[in-house]
């Protein structure tokens, strides 16, 4: 299998590469080599590798700079995935595409199924929504996999913020009024990796972690495993907030919890959490 794996620096397309089956062909790019917002260079790329299959781990993740800058966040995450979608049909390659928890509004109360009501609150969910119907309008065989709260080893996220935070305060507040369910980017990796071996039928897939949390008890989570580690030398002391109390540019979805049980269908396992924030903050 010829693999084009496109934004192969962050956090998914590191722990992609880091995960090859053995035999498969890789060709991955960073934003500075494929832009994927650059229609010809994508067409170029794309025309002159012929890979088998396009995993699309490249997108504009600054949920709150986003509002500030939604041309740009839309010209990586609508017309990204777009030209991607019509570059692999040209040459009769499967697309891999990731989006978002982000497209609901998290009013909901129950896990949300593939084929529930979006509706974006903030300009990310909007831009990577419009890229999930672009993607799929393009090549209706593409698969989208929704995913939420992703952590890993790599670039910048949640649990290193924290442990981060931790070494030089004694106290910190963190939102309470938030739930999803954390997602380890090396589990995400293999489960596109599942979805490319079982030749998973074109649509969208829920994945994300197996247990649902606030940010307050994921953030209580990493400082147990953190200090237990050796990490930290000590908790420290957390007082819980309202979103109200934590005002951010971009709205968020109260609950964003996104059931899984398709993707489990075709034998991909949820995301053991737990068990990758003790890996990955002993590699920290
Ligand atoms: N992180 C989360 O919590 C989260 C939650 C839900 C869904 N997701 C989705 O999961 C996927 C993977 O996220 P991640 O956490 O791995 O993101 P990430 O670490 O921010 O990596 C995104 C990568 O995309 C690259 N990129 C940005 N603009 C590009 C462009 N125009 N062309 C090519 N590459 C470009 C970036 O490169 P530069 O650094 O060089 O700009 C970066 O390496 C994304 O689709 C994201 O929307 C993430």
């Amino acid at each position: 299998m010829k693999i084009l794996l496109t934004g192969a620096s962050g956090q998914l397309g590191r722990c992609f590469q880091d995960r090859l089956p053995e035999g498969w062909q890789l060709h991955a790019f960073g934003s500075a080599e494929l832009d994927i917002s650059n229609k010809s260079q994508v067409e170029e790329i794309v025309s002159s590798l012929k890979p088998d299959a396009i995993v699309n781990a490249a997108a504009y993740t600054a949920v709150d700079k986003a509002e500030s800058e939604p041309e740009q966040a839309a010209k990586v995450n609508t017309q990204g995935p777009q030209n991607l979608a019509l570059a692999a049909r040209a040459v009769g390659a499967k697309l891999v595409h990731v989006s978002t928890d982000y497209v609901f509004d998290g009013q909901g109360n129950h896990p949300y199924l593939e084929t529930d009501a979006t509706n974006p609150l903030g300009v990310y969910g909007k831009t990577k929504l419009d890229g999930e119907n672009a993607a799929l309008a393009a090549l209706p065989e593409a698969a989208v996999v929704r995913t939420a709260w992703v952590f890993s080893e790599y670039g910048n996220n949640f649990v290193k913020t924290m442990v981060k935070l931790a070494e030089s305060r004694d106290a910190l507040g963190i939102v309470s009024d938030q739930r999803g369910c954390p997602t380890y980017a090396g589990d995400l990796a293999n489960a596109l990796i599942t979805l490319l071996k079982v030749e998973a039928s074109g649509g969208i897939y829920h994945y994300g972690g197996d247990r649902e949390v606030s940010w307050f008890e994921f953030a209580d989570k990493i400082f147990d495993v953190a200090v237990a580690e050796g990490r930290l030398e000590k908790k420290p002391a957390l007082t819980a907030m309202t979103t109200e109390q934590y005002p951010t540019p971009a709205k968020r979805p109260a609950y964003s919890v996104l059931d899984g049980e398709k993707i489990k269908s075709l034998g991909v396992a949820l995301s053991d959490w737990d068990a990758a924030l003790q890996d990955i903050i002993r590699k920290f």
